[in-house]
């Protein structure tokens, strides 16, 4: 502890000396190597916050272009409140919005103190308000609260941020009881997506199939865990493992959070398909009537011919990097209905059904009836460095993951 107060004192002081001349000059960059890094951080004087972001200059491969970056926030007046972020997952569309192939562009900005504009990386998280100007007050918004982001492009992959009311939707008191940070920071994506594709497509009757790839993300945990609530059976798709023990124990996972029936995509192509759907579906007279795919490529058309005619096929994702081939006969005679979805757009123009569903998960979360999505918690200190951080990024890169990352935030 000694050193700690020994480590602030200097940086208190200079504060205390002359806070415009820390808003006009802000910490600037830090490189993982820079000493401060290693300090505790300091006690904010004035109101001033110091904050840490992992931030890119030039869309690319994000363990070349991320690099952790100092600076501090000023008091908030106005329209203004600051965060301290809690949890912000890794999630795919984060990593694609990093490399510049994503349609939702981050906001680059000198504001953070830099010559040159950055961006700060992450679309999802949860934070809490630690100070704010007048007019969030006027609003409702006090220190304490819980906010999540209101879309896409906001940057939480930071300690703190300076935001405005309209950044943020506010997880009333009642929606926050007994939820975690991880699962408040991870509630307005993925089950979202799930639930809205479950429901916004076909109407599915009690005791009727859906059929999903990529079953194993957090969508398709979500959609496996809604479906089992609302009375339908679900066909999930897996990646195949090499260590066929894990892959066991992936199925059983699923098994137990509620899914019918588990199969790998090599599975998927066998010659016994027809058969084994045949068998499921009672010989097609409890039909498969909605698709829901992220994968794309062979094994999204093989799921696509166990259909029924006229049903929806929904594309959500292409973690497979592979295009979306589909017969003509498809459409021509089994009026295969097919969509795409994108949340973002979803939420932007559904601002209200956006909170009610995250405040209905939440309510199931906290009712026992929805299963946390396997994470693996990042612990983001104020002396974690910035080498850390982007080689965890690094990982999430690298497929077949225990869990999703998700930046904890500790003592920030
Ligand atoms: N359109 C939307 O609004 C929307 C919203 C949310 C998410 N998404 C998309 O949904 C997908 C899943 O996102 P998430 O956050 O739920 O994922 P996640 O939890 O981070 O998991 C990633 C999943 O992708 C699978 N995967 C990785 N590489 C793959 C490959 N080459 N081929 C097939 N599968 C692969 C992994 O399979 P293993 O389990 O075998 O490792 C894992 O199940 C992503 O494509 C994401 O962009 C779209």
């Amino acid at each position: 502890m000694a050193s700690a107060s020994l480590s602030t004192a200097p940086r208190i002081a200079r504060a205390a000396r002359s806070p415009i001349q820390c808003l006009r000059k802000p910490l600037r960059h830090a490189a993982p190597t820079s000493t401060h890094l290693h300090q505790r951080r300091a006690i904010s004087a004035y109101g001033y916050e110091q904050a840490k972001a992992l931030t890119f200059q030039e869309y690319g491969d994000p363990p070349s272009v991320l690099s952790l970056h100092s600076h501090s926030i000023s008091p908030p007046h106005g329209d203004l409140m600051t965060l301290r972020f809690l949890a912000s997952p890794i999630n795919p569309a984060d990593i694609n919005q990093i490399q510049g192939v994503y349609p939702s562009k981050p906001t680059f900005t000198t504001s953070l103190g830099t010559a040159n504009p950055i961006a700060v990386a992450g679309n999802e998280g949860v934070a809490e308000i630690i100070a704010l100007g007048s007019k969030p007050k006027e609003q409702g918004f006090k220190k304490g609260d819980w906010v999540i982001m209101n879309g896409p492009g906001f940057g939480t992959w930071r300690t703190h941020a300076s935001a405005r009311t309209q950044d943020v939707v506010k997880l009333d008191d009642a929606m926050r009881e007994g939820i975690s940070p991880v699962q408040a920071g991870t509630v307005s994506i993925n089950p979202c997506t799930a639930y809205r594709m479950l429901r916004d497509f076909v109407h599915l009757k009690d005791g009727e199939f859906f059929i999903q790839n990529g079953a194993n993300s957090g969508v398709g945990r979500a959609a496996i865990q809604l479906g089992k609530q609302w009375g339908l059976r679900s066909i999930n798709i897996i990646r195949g493992r090499d260590d066929k023990a894990a892959e066991d124990k992936l199925k059983r996972d699923l098994y137990d959070i509620g899914a019918d029936v588990v199969i790998t995509d090599a599975e998927l192509q066998s010659q016994g398909i027809k058969d084994m759907a045949a068998e499921w579906t009672d010989k097609g007279r409890s039909p498969i009537k909605l698709a829901l795919n992220c994968v794309n490529g062979k094994a999204a058309t093989a799921m696509a011919k166990l259909l029924a005619s006229e049903s929806h096929f929904v594309t959500y994702g292409a973690m497979s990097k592979q295009p979306l081939t589909i017969p003509a006969s498809m459409l021509i005679f089994k009026d295969i209905h097919f969509h795409g979805f994108w949340v973002s757009r979803w939420a932007q123009r559904n601002p209200e059904d956006k909170k009610s569903t995250v405040a209905e998960v939440l309510d199931l979360v906290r009712a026992g009836k929805f299963k946390d999505t396997p994470v693996e918690r990042i612990a983001w200190e104020w002396e974690t460095g910035g080498e850390e951080l982007v080689a965890k990024v690094r990982d999430t890169l690298e497929g077949y993951r225990e869990g999703k990352g998700v930046f904890v935030f500790g003592k920030t």
